[in-house]
Parts: structure tokens; sequence; C-alpha cells
């Protein structure tokens, strides 16, 4: 299918890892950057983008309107109650636009069941701004898609993620890691990747409407499902060699024993001792990326990683 020239896009939440990374894939198209900061220059030189300032959990009006297509990586609870108040105020400036990508996350899935208050809250909030969006937008027949990532990873520019990069600083202190010998699978997806498909969809969603055929809430993963242990000896594997984290032994425990040595954390932290169960729980199962961009699977990780 032949596309038409590329939509213009305005984006929000540039200031994240996949925000830097969807400006760079971007480059050379229309885009705004809408958001609290102005954007970074870019790493390929030029100027940076034109700059809308919006903050989205203030009730005030962006200075002009945002134009094209909306593509938001902020998070969806701030981004979905703006633009409800923005379309309340604007019925025009919204029935100009050409459809909306916003970024929640499958948490809204797999901590359905958290027995911690704070994963029960987030879910619900996720839920309820995915509705108020969803509403929004069936209002005032704007084409949507939901995109739901799972733990996303990896560096764009000078912005890095704070997970696996977290992760690897970890391994890079401890001399040993106990982890539960069996499951826990993940699907990491790379800035980059979540970016490129947030692109991909960007320039066929004006095109595609919102037949029946188009599921608007996309759950989203990485081209790898591995296991949390193989996941953290990849990570080791791509470090430099001569990188403390190379060093750091990986004690895969079988399950009930890794269980019974985190018991006591529920007398300090839930919150940290549910995370810490789910390590082992599987958290996979999400559409690759590669299969949305038509392209052959990449392995994990993928580059590059903050440093
Ligand atoms: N990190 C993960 O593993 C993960 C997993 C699943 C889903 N997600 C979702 O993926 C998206 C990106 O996540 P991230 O962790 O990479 O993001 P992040 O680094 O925390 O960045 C969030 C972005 O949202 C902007 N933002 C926040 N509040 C705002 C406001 N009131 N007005 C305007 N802009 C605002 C921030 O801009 P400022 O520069 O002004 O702060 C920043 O650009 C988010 O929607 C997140 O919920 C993340």
């Amino acid at each position: 299918m032949a596309l038409p020239s590329p939509v213009p896009i305005t984006l929000f939440g540039a200031t994240s890892p996949s925000g830097q990374a969807l400006s760079e894939l971007a480059r050379g198209r229309p885009l705004v950057v809408a958001g609290r900061r102005p954007p970074l220059p870019p790493a390929w030189g030029g100027d940076p983008p034109p700059f809308l300032p919006c903050d989205l959990a203030q009730a005030g009006e962006t200075g002009e309107a945002p134009t094209g297509l909306l593509i938001s990586f902020a998070p969806i609870w701030t981004f979905a109650p703006w633009l409800a108040r923005w379309a309340a105020r604007n019925p025009a400036g919204v029935a100009a636009l050409q459809g909306v990508i916003a970024c929640s996350s499958s948490s809204v899935i797999t901590k359905r069941f958290a027995a911690n208050r704070y994963d029960r809250d987030l879910v619900q909030r996720l839920r309820q701004a995915e509705e108020q969006l969803t509403l929004t937008c069936a209002t005032h027949g704007l084409p949507l898609r939901i995109l739901a990532p799972t733990l996303i990873y990896g560096q764009a520019g000078p912005l890095g993620d704070r997970n696996l990069s977290q992760l690897r600083r970890l391994l890079r202190r401890l001399p040993l890691l106990p982890l539960p010998g069996q499951g826990g699978l993940r699907q990491p997806i790379h800035c980059r990747q979540l970016a490129a498909v947030a692109l991909h969809l960007a320039d066929r969603l004006p095109l595609a409407g919102d037949g029946p055929s188009q599921p608007v809430h996309l759950p989203l993963g990485g081209d790898d499902t591995l296991s949390y242990a193989a996941m953290l000896r990849r990570l080791q594997t791509a470090t430099e060699p001569g990188d403390a984290a190379r060093r750091c032994w990986l004690l895969a425990l079988p399950p009930r024993l890794f269980q019974v040595l985190a018991a006591p954390l529920l007398l300090f932290s839930p919150k940290t001792f549910e995370a810490v169960l789910r390590m082992g729980a599987d958290l996979a199962g999400f559409t690759p990326a590669h299969r949305i961009l038509g392209r052959p699977p990449e392995p994990f990780p993928v580059l590059p990683l903050v440093p």
C-alpha cells in the first residue's frame, strides 16, 4: 500500500527515551514537541523541533493548538484527562486532528491481580485513563491506538531507561544474585522498537480508521521471550569485557526455595516482596514489535543500552 505524505505529528513525552527515539526516527518529517520542557537539541545536529509549552497536569490552555496526529509517551493518566479537557473546550481543534496514539502499560493486564495496594491503584489509574481516552476519541471520531508495552529498556540520545540499567548496576555491585531457576518469562522492548511501532501506526492510522478489524488496544513486547535469568545473562554478555557486571554469579534456585528466602521481605515491604515474587512470574506473550513492523526479529538486547 503506497502511503501518502507523512502526517504531521505532535509528540508528548519527547523527553522519555521512546520520545527521543521517535524524534530521531521521524527526522525530516513535520513534528512539533509538546511538553513541560523544550526538546533537546538533536544528536544529529540542526535545530530542535518547534516547541509547544504544555503541562498536561494543568487545566490551562496550551498557547497554540496541537495539530496533525498526537503521539504520547507521557503517563496516560495525565494525557487522557488533558485531552478530554481540551476536547471539551476546543471541539473544532479536536475534530481537525488525524488520530491519537498513546502509551499505556502492560501492567494493566499483568498486575491486575496484585495483592498490594500500590499496584492495584496503578492498574485502576491505567484502566480509567484508557477508558477516558477511548471515550474522548470515539466522541470526536478520532482513530485511536493504545500501546501497552511491557518493560521498556535502552538508550536514545542522552536518555536511558531506569529499569534494566538499574539491574545492570546491581550486577556490578553484587558478587552473587539469587534468582528463580524456572519461569519468569520476559519480553523487554527497546525504546527504539516502541518508537518505530508508534511511527509505523501513525502513518497508517488516518487511512485505517477504526474499523472492527483494527484492535485499539495493543499489548506490545520485544522480539525475544526469555527467562529472567537468561535476560540477565544476556545483559552480562552485552557489557564490555572486564565490566564488573560480568563477574556477578547468577544463582538459579528452585522456585520454592527462592520464595522462602524472599519471605522476610513481606514484613518490611509487601510491595518489594511482590516485586521479587514477580521475578518468577511469566510477563510475556505480547505482540512482538517486528510482527507489526514487518521486519526480521531483533534478538535481545537491542543496542544501544545505558552505559
Ligand atoms: N518504563 C517502562 O518500563 C514502561 C513500561 C510500560 C509502559 N510505560 C509507559 O511508557 C511511556 C514512557 O515511559 P518512560 O518510563 O520511558 O517515561 P519517562 O522517562 O518517565 O518520561 C515520561 C515523559 O512524560 C512527560 N510528562 C510527564 N508528566 C507530564 C506533564 N504533566 N506534562 C507534560 N509532559 C509530562 C515527561 O516530560 P518531562 O520532561 O516534563 O518530565 C517525559 O517526557 C509512559 O507512558 C509509561 O507509562 C513505561
